[in-house]
């Protein structure tokens, strides 16, 4: 990778001024934080079973690694190679199976098809993985007019009926602000068109088709959309014709993520009213005309969660799931046998094979030979984590866009380095990855600032993130040693503690002559801007900037030092929304800039190199998957956006199921590839699952006997 220059960058602003003489866009590169998914490393993997009328038997020392360990590779599906003419036209034999699943490989969303040898022969192959095997099916739907801007967009949940692939994206915005893009197509494969099988201004997640192919089910926000939920979405189950989306019906009014165990059986998740995640069957009745619901059974009891079922026609009487249970602290897949009557039988899938790692969203094979799902294939199996990784730019030739693996981070004055939070701790890290990253301040740090003028100078605020008004949280700036002494063992960061007054003072952002440090503080009982002396700190002069009875916070000095933008709560203090706001520094023009819809978050805005734009993460996609099907994000619906200034042209960024947050935008332009990271051992796929699924943590009182 090149490192970036200041030629370099003028290179780039030369080449950009003379190719795109009415580009409103800045120059250079944005990077931010999605929570954990630089650690995920997803694979599929699957397991065989053998269901004898007696017995329901799998075989653990079996596990096939399906994906090739590059990027993420999650949600699955297999398909049925008797039912696609087109399908059995790429098969090289009969000895192959087939996978359909998600990667989000080369900085975009896409669905792929591996072609496997089937499982006689799978261990040597599946070693030595045969690229020429594996599809890309849909990265970009046809219905994206050629040479228009890049469309980026999620896809998920991939499903093979016949020749029509069947699959969630995002590329179509929702007309309203904080609703989901979501929506299901099909497309016919072997001529690629593409039909939305999801009404307008309709979310859909989690299609699942029938058996014979004429109906999907989906989970669906139906009219009155998302309502800000990140535990439960609250969908609906609707059913609807696959060739064309006519005769949606409304079956199930509290659901998730439906399948079909043939044409008039369907399982689906939903949390019950005693707080355990289940299992549920219900039974319709499809007339040729209407689909009607018949009965609704629950399966599993309470005392452990169940969710994200998978059936098939080819193992009836049987379900997969996920489970959270007492026993473990990791989310495993087991099988759930109800051919025996009274009585179900569960048999666990995983937990004998990788105990400690969680194991998400199972499916069956169309034979009921096979059960895959995908989790961390570890560190050891697979490429190198990323420190930044490429992600694909609505606007390639004005700005890279790169996911850092980091809180918090912010580029030096140079580009050359970048500050982020991993806590408790401060970290600076070259920005062209080389050399390790070092630790320069220990301790409860967020977020990070450089001064413009002063060297080596980071701001940062040093306590508990997410506190209330009266915490003691205090600003500092941070004093690296000069580059030149970076070997030198005695060369320690020099801290400076520039608030001496009042509580919960943090967000500092300096002015570009290095003069002023604006920040947040807590000290009139809100959370108000304040601008004191950067160099000295509090005690060398303070003013207040913005005053009232609200949060304002996250603030960020425009680099022509014209504006400070924040987010606040004033429209409805207390209420959980935040909107984008400009204010000049002394104190005039304040002015709203960007807000997501009613409730609604728009945080963390950040200048562009011009002042002219500001990069910020909010709700105003709504949610992209069902939450309980991805690890522990705080805020799943956080995507990146841009808006200019003057409150015009919102563009979405980032299309993914996974919280994004904490943008900077620098000048300096960073290649879009991607950069591995130095990591520790052990760091790789430590990640939590929903603290809401915590036996432990949330039906300790329902179970005799635990203590925590
Ligand atoms: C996608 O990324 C891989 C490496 O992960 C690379 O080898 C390949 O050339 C890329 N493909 C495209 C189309 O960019
Ligand atoms: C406040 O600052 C803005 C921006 O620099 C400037 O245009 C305006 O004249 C200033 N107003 C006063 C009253 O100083």
């Amino acid at each position: 990778m090149m490192k970036p220059t200041l030629l370099h960058f003028f290179l780039i602003l030369l080449f950009t001024l003379s190719s795109l003489p009415n580009a409103t866009w800045a120059v250079g590169t944005i990077i931010f934080t999605t929570l954990g998914r630089s650690r995920f490393n997803f694979d599929i993997f699957s397991l065989p079973i053998t269901a004898s009328a007696s017995r329901l038997a799998v075989h653990l020392h079996n596990e096939r690694q399906l994906t090739d360990g590059v990027s993420v590779n999650f949600n699955g599906f297999f398909p049925s190679l008797s039912s696609s003419s087109y399908l059995a036209s790429l098969l090289p034999s009969s000895s192959f199976d087939s996978l359909l699943y998600v990667t989000e490989r080369n900085g975009s969303s896409a669905i792929f098809l591996n072609l496997l040898p089937s499982s006689q022969s799978a261990r040597r192959a599946a070693l030595e993985y045969p690229a020429r095997l594996q599809f890309s099916l849909v990265s970009m739907p046809d219905d994206v007019a050629a040479g228009s801007a890049p469309t980026i967009s999620t896809k998920d949940r991939p499903s093979l009926s016949g020749d029509f692939l069947v699959y969630v994206s995002t590329h179509q915005p929702s007309p309203f602000p904080r609703q989901s893009s979501a929506a299901v197509y099909s497309t016919h494969l072997p001529t690629g068109l593409t039909r939305r099988l999801t009404p307008s201004g309709v979310a859909d997640l989690s299609p699942a088709v029938s058996p014979s192919g004429t109906w999907t089910a989906v989970a669906s926000y139906g009219a009155a959309g998302w309502s800000g939920d990140v535990e439960e979405l609250l969908t609906a189950i609707y059913v609807f014709r696959t060739e064309d989306g006519s005769g949606r019906t409304l079956v199930i009014d509290h659901g998730g993520w439906p399948c079909w165990a043939d044409e008039t059986n369907l399982y689906f998740h939903r949390r019950s009213s005693d707080g355990w995640w289940s299992i549920y069957r219900a039974t319709i009745s499809i007339e040729t005309t209407a689909v009607s619901l018949e009965s609704i059974v629950r399966i599993t009891p309470p005392g452990f969660h169940a969710f994200t079922p998978a059936a098939s026609a080819g193992a009836p009487g049987i379900i997969a799931v996920a489970t959270r249970r007492k026993t473990s602290e990791f989310r495993h897949i087991e099988l759930i046998d109800m051919r025996g009557g009274s009585s179900n039988t569960y048999v666990e899938l995983t937990r004998p094979v990788v105990p400690y790692s969680h194991h998400f969203n199972p499916f069956i094979s169309p034979d009921g030979s096979h059960v895959g799902y995908h989790r961390c294939r570890g560190s050891g199996n697979g490429n190198p984590s990323l420190l930044l990784e490429n992600i694909k730019s609505v606007a390639p030739d004005s700005f890279s866009l790169l996911r850092f693996d980091g809180s918090f981070p912010s580029f030096s004055p140079d580009g050359k380095k970048i500050a982020y939070v991993e806590l408790p701790g401060l970290f600076v890290v070259n920005s062209d990855g080389s050399g390790r990253p070092r630790k320069v301040f220990s301790g409860n740090a967020f977020p990070t600032a450089w001064d413009w003028k002063r060297k080596g100078v980071i701001y940062t605020s040093l306590g508990p993130d997410f506190a209330s008004e009266s915490t003691d949280v205090d600003i500092i700036s941070i004093t690296l040693p000069d580059d030149d002494d970076d070997d030198d063992e005695n060369s320690q960061p020099s801290i400076k503690k520039l608030t001496t007054g009042g509580k919960n003072n943090a967000f500092p952002s300096p002015s570009p002559d290095g003069k002023w440090l604006v920040f947040r503080s807590g000290r009139t009982g809100h959370k108000n801007l304040y601008i004191m002396d950067a160099v000295d700190g509090e005690s060398a002069g303070i003013h207040q900037l913005t005053e009232g009875p609200w949060s304002d916070t996250m603030c960020n000095w425009s680099p022509d030092g014209e504006w400070i933008a924040f987010a606040s709560d004033r429209d409805d203090p207390g209420g959980g929304a935040f909107a984008i706001y400009m204010v000049h520094p002394n104190g005039t023009g304040l002015r709203k800039v960007a807000h997501s819809g009613s409730g609604g978050r728009t945080n963390h805005p950040w200048f562009s190199p011009d002042s002219e734009s500001l990069v910020f993460t909010s709700d105003y996609a709504g949610v992209s998957a069902e939450p309980i099907s991805n690890p522990h994000q705080f805020q799943p619906y956080g995507e990146i956006f841009t808006v200019d200034i003057d409150g015009s042209n919102i563009r979405r960024l980032t299309h993914n199921s996974f919280e994004d947050g904490t943008p900077t935008w620098t000048p300096f332009f960073l290649e879009p590839v991607d950069v591995a990271e130095y990591l520790d051992g052990g760091a790789i796929c430590s990640f939590d699952d929903w603290q809401w699924l915590s036996i432990q943590a949330q039906f300790s009182q329902l179970l005799p006997g635990t203590s925590c």
